[in-house]
């Protein structure tokens, strides 16, 4: 169990990586592509990280399908291109994910992240980004797989749950977990309370896990 540097006494981490996250010294920075739909707390965590030097990346570019989510406001403030795609002017998901597939593979991404992307995404952008997809879920998967996770933990009454990082595939939530995040449920939490202590494990482990997900492709490169 490591406690992590951001953590106050009431908040213990446990992470747990599968390989280490460091890149290759040959490895040229990443190219990330985000989809976002709401608050993108995620997307600027890792735009900070990628600038601050905890990931070896760069953030080319942001996706959301909501107009007007703060999302887009924190993109232009942290300076990096962003586009609609509302969901609604596209006639299934395929169409919606091949028009993402076509705008990502333009700004030659390497590895996205579903960072708060509340769509259920289809084969042909799980087959076009395999093993490169990454996506953050607000529980200790496979618990409370889906919408409301966290609303759904308070409800069982579990005493820890935390957050997931993982590969997507077609099942939802069901891909291949890189990290993982718990956090301590205490007896008078709500929503208000929970909903931050993940979200501050969210900002540590996706990070990490887009290093991962990184790692074999750049290292393949030459
Ligand atoms: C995060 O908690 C993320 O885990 C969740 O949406 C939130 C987005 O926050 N994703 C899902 O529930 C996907 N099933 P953010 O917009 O502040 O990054």
């Amino acid at each position: 169990m490591t406690r992590g540097s951001t953590a106050s006494p009431r908040t213990v981490a446990l992470v747990v990586p599968h390989v280490a996250p460091s890149p290759s010294p040959r490895a040229r920075a990443l190219r990330l592509g985000v989809l976002a739909s709401g608050h993108g707390s995620n997307f600027a965590a890792l735009v900070r990280a990628s600038r601050h030097g905890a990931l070896h990346a760069e953030v080319v570019g942001l996706v959301v399908n909501t107009p007007r989510c703060k999302a887009l406001t924190r993109a232009e403030r942290l300076d990096v291109a962003a586009t609609v795609m509302d969901h609604r002017r596209y006639n299934s998901r395929e169409a919606l994910d091949r028009a993402l597939v076509d705008h990502f593979r333009t700004l030659r991404v390497d590895v996205l992240v579903m960072a708060g992307w509340m769509r259920i995404v289809s084969p042909v952008l799980c087959q076009a980004y395999d093993k490169r997809l990454v996506n953050i879920h607000p529980s200790l998967l496979p618990a409370f797989r889906g919408l409301n996770a966290m609303e759904r933990a308070l409800a069982a009454g579990v005493r820890i749950t935390g957050c997931t990082a993982h590969l997507v595939v077609p099942e939802v939530d069901a891909g291949p977990i890189l990290i993982q995040a718990a956090v301590p449920v205490y007896p008078n939490d709500t929503m208000a309370t929970l909903a931050p202590r993940i979200h501050a494990q969210e900002h540590r482990i996706l990070p990490v896990a887009v290093a991962m997900a990184g790692r074999n492709l750049l290292n393949e490169r030459p």
